[in-house]
Parts: structure tokens; C-alpha cells; sequence
């Protein structure tokens, strides 16, 4: 059931911080506070690169994968659609590692890719909710989140629930591959084991993001910026609003507005944006200036230090809890989901069911 929610996507999306805290806590032994990975069939000191593939949400999961894993474990990573990658037919070296992402193990483009990438000779990793899939069945290595069922169509705990799994496997290799200092992997350890609790402060802010929604609400089409590993969060927040609420929305890497979008924009627009204060915000800051300055509304997601520049630059300002800019972009996707959830109920939407798509795509 619903548990007292309106909507399983509200009861979905409360049990982010719980799913979080399980998720890590098969990853991780609490006792030496290291991840601990299942036996893997090859050495994660010497796999050459790897290939990351995976549709819709579970896509942007594995784009925030490939900053954690090009950034910290200095692993060279490929990365495509599904059903992209598929017919893309990219020299692999024989004996890479392919990282499937999914949560309902069933996504007719995510498995043919696999049985295409199992063909080219790669280690097959997947990343799944329902374990006993046929993903699972056939892939080397399943690394399981613990999200529990998800009923919503739109997926929302399966996304922070990935990241979990991705997170804690860049630690893996980077500690693998040497490329982390034990001072290094402490602190991301810690801003893993502090994440849950700091989700959960998430949701008193539910007067603000409610106060975006009703901005939003009112647009024909809006724009979500974010830059580096906070870009897909972006991606992530303008799907979930043009799935269940059917608002235009596009998301943009930030520097890249001036090189088009920026036509677009006038007070009609609003323009969501996903800035931490410790992820390239000076950079994100004169990118919203040109909009403002174009008479976009500008609705931002931070923290406090943050806010405290976006004063009197933004329209609404959601101000997030402090943690470190390696776990800024699962917290961050917490509000951007629950903003497409409040315009949803504005707009009077069928939240758990959205018009024309299913839960899980088995035809290709
Ligand atoms: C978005 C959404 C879809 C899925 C995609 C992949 O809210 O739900 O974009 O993320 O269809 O599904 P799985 O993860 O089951 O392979």
C-alpha cells in the first residue's frame, strides 16, 4: 500500500534517505569502513576502461558514474544510450569492464546491449533493483541496490539507490588502482556514511520546493541547468517533470546556454538550476546571470554559502544541507524529483501512471 501517501511516487520518494542507508550498507563493511565487492572475474587494478550503458534515468545515473569514475579511480570511461550503444559497434578492448545499469533488469535495449557487449568480449557487471531478472541471469556480477519494489513509473529510489552502488564501486577501484590516498577514501567514506542522514533533512523544505513548483507549474517549457557531475541531475530533474507532469522541460550542461538556448529564454522560462556551492559555482553563477539578465526566473537548488551569492540573483532558492561535492549529486536529485512530484499535483496528473509509458520497456 501507500502508507498513508497520495501517491506511491510520494511514498517513493520519502524512502530515499532509508534506501541510501541500505544500499551503502551492503556495499560497505562498518567495521573497517571499506566497500566490499562480491568476487569479480577479473582485477579491477588492471581492467583497461570501462563501458557504461543503461536508458532513461538509470542513464544519468551511469553519466554521474562516469565523473566518479574518470575523476577519482582514473578509470577511462565509454558511455551511450542503450539502444545507441548497441548499433554504435565501438572498438572495445577485449576483457573491459561493462557496467549495465537498471532497475527492472528487464529493458529490452539494456539487455540487448548486454548480450551485444558480452559478444565483444566484456566483463559484464550490472548494476540491479530486481536481482532475479533476467539481467541477473545473465550478467558476471550483480551488484544489487536495496530499494525495494518501486511502483511509480517514474523512477525515483532506484536513481539515488544506483548512485549508492556506483559511489561505493569508484572507491573500490580508485583504492584498486591506487589512484586514492587513505586520507582520500576516508573522507569519502565518511560523506557516504553521513549521507543518509543528511537526505533525510531533505524534506523540510518542502514549503520552498512547493513554492518553485508553483512557478513552474505555470510554464509551457523550462530549462534546467547544472554543470559537471551535477549536469545529470539536471537531466534527471527535466525528465521527470515532462514525464508526470508534461511540461516541456530541457536540461543543458550551464556554459553551453550561450551557445543556443539562450534564445530561448525570457520571463516565461524559469530556469531550475542544480548548484552546490562546491561544484564549478562560479562558473554556474555568471551562467544564471545571463539569464537573469534575459529576464529568466532563476529557481536554484544549494547550500547555505550558496544562497548567500544567489541573494537577490534568484527568484527561489531551495537551501540543501552541507555535505561533500562527492555526494552532492544524489542529495541534489532528492528535491529535483520532489519539484517534478509538486508541479504534477499543481497540474492535477496521473502521478503514478503518466500517459503513454509503462514501467518496464521490454520491446526494443
Ligand atoms: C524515468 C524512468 C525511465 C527508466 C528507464 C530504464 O523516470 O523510469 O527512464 O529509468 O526506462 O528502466 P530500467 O532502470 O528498469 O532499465
Amino acid at each position: 500500500g501507500k502508507d498513508g501517501y497520495r501517491h506511491y511516487m510520494e511514498k517513493e520518494l520519502h524512502e530515499h534517505p532509508v534506501v541510501i542507508g541500505q544500499t551503502l550498507q551492503r556495499m560497505i563493511d562498518p567495521a573497517t569502513r571499506r566497500v566490499v565487492l562480491p568476487d569479480l572475474p577479473f582485477d579491477l587494478a588492471t581492467v583497461p576502461r570501462a563501458v557504461v550503458t543503461a536508458c532513461g534515468s538509470a542513464f544519468y545515473a551511469g553519466m554521474i558514474g562516469r565523473y566518479w569514475l574518470e575523476e577519482l579511480a582514473r578509470l577511462p570511461v565509454d558511455i551511450d544510450v542503450a539502444s545507441e550503444m548497441r548499433y554504435r559497434n565501438p572498438p572495445l578492448t577485449p576483457g573491459g569492464m561493462a557496467l549495465l545499469i537498471s532497475q527492472s533488469g528487464e529493458t529490452a535495449d539494456t539487455l540487448a546491449a548486454m548480450r551485444a557487449l558480452r559478444a565483444d568480449k566484456q566483463h559484464i557487471v550490472s548494476v540491479l533493483n530486481m536481482e532475479q531478472s533476467t539481467m541477473g541471469r545473465e550478467s558476471d556480477v550483480v551488484l544489487g541496490m536495496v530499494a525495494g519494489p518501486e511502483i511509480s513509473v517514474a523512477s525515483t529510489k532506484a536513481f539515488t539507490a544506483q548512485l549508492s552502488v556506483l559511489a561505493s564501486l569508484t572507491v573500490a577501484i580508485g583504492r584498486a588502482r591506487g589512484t586514492l590516498s587513505e586520507a582520500r577514501e576516508d573522507a569519502l567514506m565518511s560523506a557516504l556514511f553521513d549521507l543518509p542522514s543528511r537526505a533525510a533533512e531533505v524534506f523540510t523544505n518542502g514549503d520552498a520546493i512547493r513554492s518553485m513548483a508553483a512557478i513552474v507549474a505555470k510554464a509551457r517549457d523550462v530549462l534546467y541547468l547544472g554543470r559537471g557531475i551535477c549536469f545529470p541531475v539536471a537531466l534527471e530533474g527535466a525528465l521527470k517533470l515532462k514525464e508526470i507532469s508534461y511540461i516541456h522541460a530541457e536540461a543543458y550542461a550551464a556554459g553551453e546556454m550561450k551557445h543556443g538556448p539562450i534564445s530561448l529564454i525570457d520571463s516565461s522560462v524559469p530556469i531550475v538550476a542544480i548548484a552546490p556551492s562546491t561544484i564549478l559555482f562560479d562558473k554556474v553563477l555568471s551562467n544564471l546571470q545571463e539569464a537573469r539578465a534575459r529576464g529568466g526566473k532563476l529557481l536554484v537548488f544549494t547550500d547555505a554559502a550558496g544562497a548567500r551569492r544567489l541573494k537577490g540573483v534568484a527568484e527561489e532558492i531551495v537551501v540543501l544541507p552541507d555535505v561533500d561535492a562527492f555526494v552532492a549529486p544524489i542529495l541534489y536529485t532528492i528535491p529535483v524529483q520532489f519539484l517534478a512530484y509538486e508541479v504534477a499535483l499543481l497540474k492535477g496528473t496521473d502521478v503514478d501512471q503518466p500517459r503513454n509509458l509503462a514501467k518496464s520497456v521490454t520491446v526494443e
